[in-house]
């Protein structure tokens, strides 16, 4: 057995990387695919979860920013920007590390979970604090980098995407075959585009020999793709998907329609059960917006959109320990007890 390279390494001849590109990596990718036990009873599917919180930053933006920052590099930039929920920057700012370059970060103004916004500064961002929403900080950094010599590293940057298919790929190669379903979370749709492409790429001469419908879901209060138009005021408690104008909607619309799927929402309150379930009873501690694909899936389970018997993956996006508000929040205190065993049996109800 030998360790896990990297996605880059592990799937050179499927990404746009020469034979002598070096990688700036932190070995991410290779993620847990674990069988969902309750799920799959409750939906009498044969669920399975990709643990992408287990990536090196705790997220699934790892994939996708060892390849922009590779590629990044190679060009010859000095400094990277993104616009950020959380996620993007704390992935930005840690592989701009490993390749010596300078990071500026744009996010929503106490709209970012802490656990990110600690992990920008300890790897030693440059961050702005926009008064405004992701969608502004979009547009700032946009302009930004065509403006001057700094390159823009958010999923608009099409070697996000190359970097991000690889999670389809992991799925295939560890199932055998491609999901009867697909099932995420869906914010600027970077990521749906990113696994139709993998599982596209993947049918197109093998391994696979289908491809999964593609179900995303948006918050309902950040559902610019259910509705049809921007949100302009996109608000939900799942920040890392309070987008409200997704940079990749025609492309995650376009996944939707050739995997024959749908894009839907699920509610906050939809969200956090879906939250509570994964980290009680499946024993996986995600981030709020993570648990849109599941609450999704619970959703079509009970409108009789998903047909039993099924193979259904469901991506949990990033790790719970970046917004443990959520975890706090909901739970009581724990009890205070003296240094005395008897005090500590009674109280576990042991004695
Ligand atoms: N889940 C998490 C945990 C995310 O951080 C994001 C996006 C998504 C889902 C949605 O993925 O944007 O590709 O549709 N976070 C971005 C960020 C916007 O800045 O970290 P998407």
């Amino acid at each position: 057995s030998r360790q896990w390279r990297g996605v880059i390494e592990e799937y050179r001849d499927r990404l746009p990387v020469g034979p002598r590109t070096a990688p700036v990596t932190l070995r991410e990718g290779g993620t847990p695919l674990v069988p969902a036990q309750l799920l799959s009873e409750l939906t009498g599917c044969d669920v399975h979860l990709k643990v992408e919180g287990a990536n090196p930053t705790g997220s699934f933006k790892d994939r996708g920013m060892t390849m922009a920052i590779t590629r990044a590099r190679e060009e010859g930039a000095q400094a990277v920007i993104c616009a950020s929920t959380g996620n993007t920057s704390a992935s930005a700012a840690a592989y701009a590390v490993r390749a010596g370059m300078v990071c500026a970060v744009l996010v929503p103004q106490g709209k970012i979970a802490l656990g990110k916004m600690g992990q920008a500064l300890v790897h030693g961002a440059q961050i702005l604090q926009v008064e405004g929403n992701f969608d502004d900080c979009l547009t700032l950094a946009r302009g930004l980098s065509e403006k001057y010599p700094v390159a823009l590293v958010n999923s608009v940057n099409p070697d996000r995407i190359e970097g991000q298919k690889t999670a389809a790929f992991e799925i295939v190669d560890m199932l055998g075959d491609a999901p009867d379903v697909h099932v995420l979370p869906v914010g600027n749709a970077g990521n749906i585009t990113a696994y139709w492409r993998g599982y596209s790429e993947y049918l197109t001469g093998g391994p696979a020999t289908r491809a999964p419908r593609m179900w995303g879901y948006q918050a309902s209060g950040a559902a610019p793709i259910v509705r049809g138009e921007p949100v302009k005021d996109p608000s939900t408690i799942a920040t890392a998907i309070r987008i409200g104008n997704p940079a990749s909607w025609q492309l995650a619309e376009r996944a939707r329609d050739e995997s024959g799927g749908f894009i839907d929402s699920v509610t906050d309150r939809q969200i956090l059960r879906a939250y509570k379930l994964l980290s009680s009873r499946e024993g996986v501690f995600v981030e709020p917006a993570s648990s849109a694909s599941v609450a999704g899936l619970l959703q079509a389970a009970e409108q009789g959109r998903l047909e039993p018997g099924q193979r259904v993956v469901c991506t949990v996006t990033g790790n719970g320990l970046k917004d443990p508000d959520w975890a706090v929040a909901g739970a009581p205190r724990p009890v205070t007890v003296p240094i005395d065993a008897d005090a500590a049996a009674e109280r576990l109800g042991l004695a």
